[in-house]
């Protein structure tokens, strides 16, 4: 489904990633972990070009990513962020309908109805009309899930969707990521929750400095890590 070759990505003269070579299968869930500045949020952005890469190629359902399909591929790739990325300005409801109705995926009604179907699916039905800000963190970070699901895409990319919640919030928000992934989505996700990543992940990745050291299902790579990188790192996390 996703393929990556040689992906390279530099700022300046600083090569951030260093020949990524990647692939995941429709429905596969990739746990990505790694320390702080690996380049783990520039390999997912690179992946729906919010970066552009400086080498290599990126080949989704057998459409090479370019400058003039990526509208269009954007459009299946949903992006979860650490920050939650509602527009504050807008309603919650207002959140969730803007993309499908803009891109003509849906009418507006139609829109509406999915967005009230996803709102009471996260028991958040009577918060249609209000603001983000009037949200918990953990509620903001659901919506933001169902925001991306509002597109119905063929694949999430969540970058740390739970480090800046408060404990009591992480739960309620892996809860849902969980119900999404035994729906059958395909996800890659930057999340240094170990248990969570167990449980869900077909697949986990260490990346360090830039590259992909290890790649292993997760008891593999949990219980028989292969460097010393990756044993020093699960050491910190754990
Ligand atoms: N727009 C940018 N311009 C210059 N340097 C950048 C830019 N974005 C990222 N970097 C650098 O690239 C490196 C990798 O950053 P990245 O955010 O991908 O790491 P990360 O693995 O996601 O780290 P963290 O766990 O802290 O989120 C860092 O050294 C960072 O300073
Ligand atoms: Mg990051």
């Amino acid at each position: 489904m996703l393929t990556v070759k040689q992906l390279e990505k530099s700022f300046g003269d600083t090569k951030i990633l260093k020949g990524i070579d990647f692939s995941m299968e429709k429905g596969d869930r990739v746990v990505i972990i790694g320390p702080s500045g690996s380049g783990k949020s520039t390999f997912l952005r690179c992946l729906n070009m919010l970066e552009k890469p400086t080498k290599g190629t990126i080949t989704f359902e057998k459409v090479e990513l370019n400058q003039h399909n990526l509208a269009n591929l954007r459009q299946k790739i949903g992006m979860v962020f650490q920050s939650f990325n509602l527009f504050s300005n807008l309603t919650v409801e207002n959140n969730l309908i803007l993309a499908p109705v803009k891109t003509k995926k849906m009418t507006e009604e139609e829109a509406k109805k999915k967005a009230k179907a996803l709102l009471k699916r996260i028991n958040l039905e009577d918060k249609a009309d209000v603001y983000p800000d009037s949200l918990s963190g953990g509620q903001k970070q659901r919506v933001a899930i169902i925001r991306s699901l509002m597109m119905e895409p063929d694949i999430m990319l969540f970058d740390e969707p739970t480090s800046a919640l408060d404990p009591e919030m992480i739960e309620e928000v892996l809860t849902l990521m969980k119900e999404v992934a035994h729906e059958g989505m395909s996800m890659i996700i930057v999340t240094h929750e170990l248990e969570f990543a167990r449980e869900i992940a077909t697949k986990v990745i260490f990346m360090d400095q830039g590259k992909i050291m290890e790649e292993s299902p997760p008891e593999e790579l949990f219980e028989h890590p292969k460097t010393e990188r990756l044993r020093e790192f699960l050491s910190k996390i754990k």
